[in-house]
């Protein structure tokens, strides 16, 4: 990894790392004032959150922020509450019916740690505070507020990644799932998170409707490659070091781009889609920590 990718995303990740903490304890004081005791809720989606994580959507969202002109602090509220979404993804994901799989960043999943009952519920707290999070930005307009809260609930509902985990658990009933069916899911599924990351980055600078418009194109390119890498690691990776069990999909009875395509033609699809990525950034000004990152998600092994 080069110096300048890899500083970057070690800063953006500590950033955002910084931010969703001080937002936890945000959480738990609010909850103390009600003498609720959650304090399980909390530990449950603390273990989650600050498991790890390559935090690559915190990274779209400062890095589109950045190429647009805009400062980080104006990114952070969204960059927080796209990792908590993402996050309550992958908690449901994990459970057992839907993926059932055990080890989630390196860490037992959030149901092997607290129990189906908890995961489920600091799961849904890691849906509802985004919208909390950017309501109460200090940085951004109102108008910025209501267009990234919109960006963020679409993107994570039934036209977008629920939608997409939907058709994945259907998908397991079938043995006749085409290509283009397994791509239109994984827009949904994995895509729609990435290409609301990368707009979102857009509208925290005011960035102009065109710039947002080719964003969301980069994001939904790099979000199919990034699905369709996802898939070849399941099958050539190890547990160490993806940090989540390898096999889950031949286990569920997925088809994935492996089992369509086969290993080589897979990459060669993720390879093509990397390349138009590549040229929806020449709609942005110093763009060389993004064209790393693209040709990153492409060659990476976590
Ligand atoms: C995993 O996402 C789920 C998919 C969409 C494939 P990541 O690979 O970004 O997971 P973390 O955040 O690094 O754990
Ligand atoms: C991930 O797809 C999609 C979401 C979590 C929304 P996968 O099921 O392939 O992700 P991993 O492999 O468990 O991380
Ligand atoms: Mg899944
Ligand atoms: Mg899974
Ligand atoms: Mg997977």
């Amino acid at each position: 990894m080069s110096e300048l990718l890899n500083t970057k995303l070690t800063a953006y990740a500590d950033r955002v790392e910084k931010y969703m903490l001080a937002e936890l304890e945000n959480l738990q004081k609010q909850t103390a004032q009600k003498n609720f005791s959650v304090s399980g809720l909390f530990d449950a989606m603390r273990h989650s959150l600050t498991a790890g994580g390559k935090r690559i959507r915190p990274a779209l969202i400062y890095a589109f922020c950045q190429v647009c002109g805009g400062d980080l602090q104006f990114a952070d509220s969204s960059a927080c509450a796209m990792e908590m979404t993402h996050t309550s993804s992958l908690i449901f994901d994990d459970l057992p019916a839907m993926d059932n799989d055990d080890f989630r960043r390196g860490k037992p999943s959030c149901h092997k740690a607290f129990g189906e009952a908890t995961a489920i519920l600091a799961g849904d707290a890691l849906i509802c505070a985004p919208f909390s999070v950017l309501a109460r930005d200090s940085h951004l307009n109102p108008e910025q507020k209501l267009q990234l809260i919109r960006i963020l609930s679409e993107c994570e509902g039934i036209s977008g990644m629920i939608g997409g985990q939907m058709m994945d658990m259907q998908f397991e009933q079938r043995t006749d799932v085409t290509a283009g069916e397994l791509e239109i899911m994984c827009l949904g599924k994995t895509g729609a998170l990435m290409q609301a990351s990368c707009q979102m980055g857009c509208v925290c600078a005011g960035a102009t409707p065109e710039q947002i418009a080719a964003a969301g194109n980069y994001g939904n390119y790099v979000g199919l490659a990034f699905q369709i890498m996802d898939d070849i690691l399941d099958v050539t990776s190890t547990s160490e070091q993806l940090g989540k069990p390898v096999g889950s999909d031949a286990e569920e009875n997925k088809t994935t781009f492996v089992t369509l395509l086969g290993i080589a033609q897979a990459k060669a699809r993720a390879t093509e889609l990397t390349a138009l990525a590549h040229q929806q950034l020449n709609q942005f000004e110093d763009t060389g920590f993004l064209h790393e990152l693209t040709d990153m998600l492409l060659t990476r092994v976590q």
